[in-house]
C-alpha cells in the first residue's frame, strides 16, 4: 500500500472515530500499521480511540507495543506518560515523560507534568529547574514562560514564579493575551471579564487540538449537562429551541440535540465554530458575543446552555441581563461556575479565567430579573495540574 492510499484509510478512519464507530475505525488502524509498522499516526489514532471510550489502558497498550516494535518519537512517550498517570501509575508515568524528554527536550506537555511532580513530592527547586529547561528550548519561549509562570503560581510558589513572568513581559508581544496574562499573574489592574480580543486570540489558536486537549484532561462538560437535562426534566424529543452559548467546538450538541427542534451556536472564535460546523448538529452558528445575546435572538430561546464559559467573566450581570433577554417565556438556563466557597465572590486565576462564588452568581439572576435556581448541584468538571476543578452546575427553570 504506498503513502497516498494510506493517508486515505487513516483520513477514513478518522471519520469512522467521529461517527462512533469506533469497531471499523480501530480496525481500519489495525490494518494500517500492519501495512507500515513505523507510521506512528495509526498508533495515535488507535490511542485516542481507544480513550475516547475511556480505554486509557488498552490506549497506553497501543503505544507500548509501538514502542516495542522500535517505533519511538517523543510525542508517543508523552502520551503514554498521560495515559500511564490517567491509570494511576505516577512512577510509570515519570519513566515515560524522562524518556521522553530525552527523546525530545523540546516536548512542554512532560515538562509541565514532571515539574507538576516535583511540587507534589516537595521539591519546587527541581520544578523550576525543570521549567527553567522546558523555557530554553523549542520556539514558543513566551508561551512556554508563561505555563511556568501559571503552574508557579498555582502552587503558591510566587516568587519563582516572578522570574519567569519578567521573561515573559520582556518577549511577548503586545497582544490582548499579554495585557490578559500579566493582569492574571498581578502584573495589571484585573479586568471585568476577558475581552472579545482575548477570547478570539487563544480558542482560535486553540481549537485545532481543543477536543484532544479537553480529553486528556478529563472533560466531563457534556456529561454535567446531559445530568442537569435530566434532573430539570428535559427529555428527548422536547422539541425545545435552544441556544449553545459559547458552544467551542460543539462538545455539548450532541447531548442537548436530542431535546433541541432548533440548535444554535454562539462563540466569539471563528476557529472553534467552524470545529463546530464540522460536526453537523447545529442548525445555525454564528459568531457574536455572549453578552448581545439579547439583542440577537430576543425571547426566542426555551433553553440556554452555557457551559465553561462563565469562568471568562468577573462580572456575570451582563451575561444574566442577555440570558434574560433571549429565554423565551417558561424558558430554562443551564450553567456553570467554576465553585468559590470563600469569603470572596470572585477571584481572578493565574489561568486567566474567574472563579465565583455561588451568591454572586445568584445575585446576578436575580437583577436580571430570575427566579432563585431550580436545581444546583457540584461535580468535577475536569483536571488541572491533575486536580480535580469543581464546578456547581445551576438551573433556572420556568
Ligand atoms: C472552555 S470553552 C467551552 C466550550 C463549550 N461550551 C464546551 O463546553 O465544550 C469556552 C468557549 O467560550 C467562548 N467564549 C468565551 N467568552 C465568550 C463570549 N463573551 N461570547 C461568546 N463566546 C465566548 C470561547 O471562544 C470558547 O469557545
Amino acid at each position: 500500500m504506498n503513502a497516498d492510499a494510506r493517508a486515505c484509510m487513516l483520513a477514513h478512519a478518522a471519520v469512522l472515530r467521529h461517527a462512533g464507530l469506533r469497531a471499523e475505525a480501530l480496525d481500519l488502524c489495525d490494518r494500517l500499521i500492519a501495512a507500515a509498522p513505523a507510521d506512528t499516526h495509526p498508533v495515535q489514532l488507535s490511542c485516542e480511540i481507544h480513550a475516547d471510550g475511556g480505554e486509557n489502558a488498552l490506549a497506553l497498550a497501543r503505544i507500548e507495543a509501538a514502542l516495542s516494535r522500535g517505533v519511538v518519537t517523543g510525542a508517543l512517550l508523552e502520551r503514554a506518560g498521560a495515559l500511564a498517570h490517567a491509570c494511576g501509575d505516577v512512577v510509570r508515568a515519570v519513566a515515560f515523560w524522562q524518556r521522553g524528554l530525552s527523546v525530545d527536550p523540546a516536548l512542554h506537555e512532560a515538562a509541565m507534568r514532571l515539574a507538576v511532580v516535583a511540587i507534589a513530592d516537595g521539591r519546587p527547586d527541581d520544578a523550576a529547574r525543570l521549567l527553567d529547561r522546558m523555557c530554553a528550548v523549542g520556539s514558543e519561549t513566551a508561551d512556554r514562560t508563561m505555563s511556568a509562570a501559571m503552574l508557579l503560581r498555582h502552587f503558591g510558589h510566587d516568587a519563582a514564579a516572578e522570574a519567569f513572568v519578567d521573561v515573559y513581559t520582556a518577549l511577548a508581544p503586545d497582544t490582548p493575551e499579554r495585557t490578559h496574562r500579566l493582569a492574571s499573574l498581578g502584573r495589571g489592574p484585573v479586568p471585568m471579564r476577558a475581552s472579545a480580543d482575548y477570547v478570539r486570540h487563544m480558542f482560535d489558536g486553540a481549537a485545532a487540538s481543543y477536543d484532544i486537549n479537553l480529553l486528556a484532561i478529563d472533560n466531563r462538560g457534556p456529561r454535567i449537562l446531559a445530568s442537569a437535562m435530566s434532573k430539570a426534566g428535559l427529555a428527548a424529543g422536547a422539541g425545545l429551541r435552544v441556544l449553545d452559548a459559547g458552544c467551542g467546538t460543539g462538545l455539548c450538541a450532541a447531548t442537548v440535540r436530542p431535546v433541541a427542534d432548533r440548535l444554535i451556536g454562539v462563540d466569539l472564535s471563528a476557529d472553534m465554530l467552524a470545529k463546530a460546523a464540522e460536526r453537523g448538529q447545529y442548525d445555525a452558528l454564528e459568531m457574536l458575543d455572549i453578552v448581545d445575546l439579547g439583542s440577537a435572538f430576543p425571547h426566542c430561546a426555551d433553553l440556554i446552555v452555557c457551559m465553561d464559559v462563565l469562568p471568562y467573566f468577573g462580572d456575570l450581570d451582563p451575561v444574566f441581563t442577555a440570558f434574560r433577554k433571549a429565554q423565551a417565556n417558561g424558558g430554562y438556563v443551564i450553567t456553570l461556575i467554576e465553585d468559590l466557597s470563600g469569603a470572596e465572590a470572585c477571584r481572578f486565576l493565574p489561568s486567566g479565567r474567574y472563579r465565583h462564588d455561588r451568591d454572586r452568581l445568584i445575585a446576578s439572576a436575580r437583577a436580571a430579573g430570575f427566579a432563585p435556581p431550580t436545581v444546583e448541584f457540584c461535580d468535577t468538571l475536569r483536571l488541572e495540574y491533575g486536580q480535580d476543578v469543581v464546578t456547581r452546575c445551576v438551573i433556572f427553570g420556568p
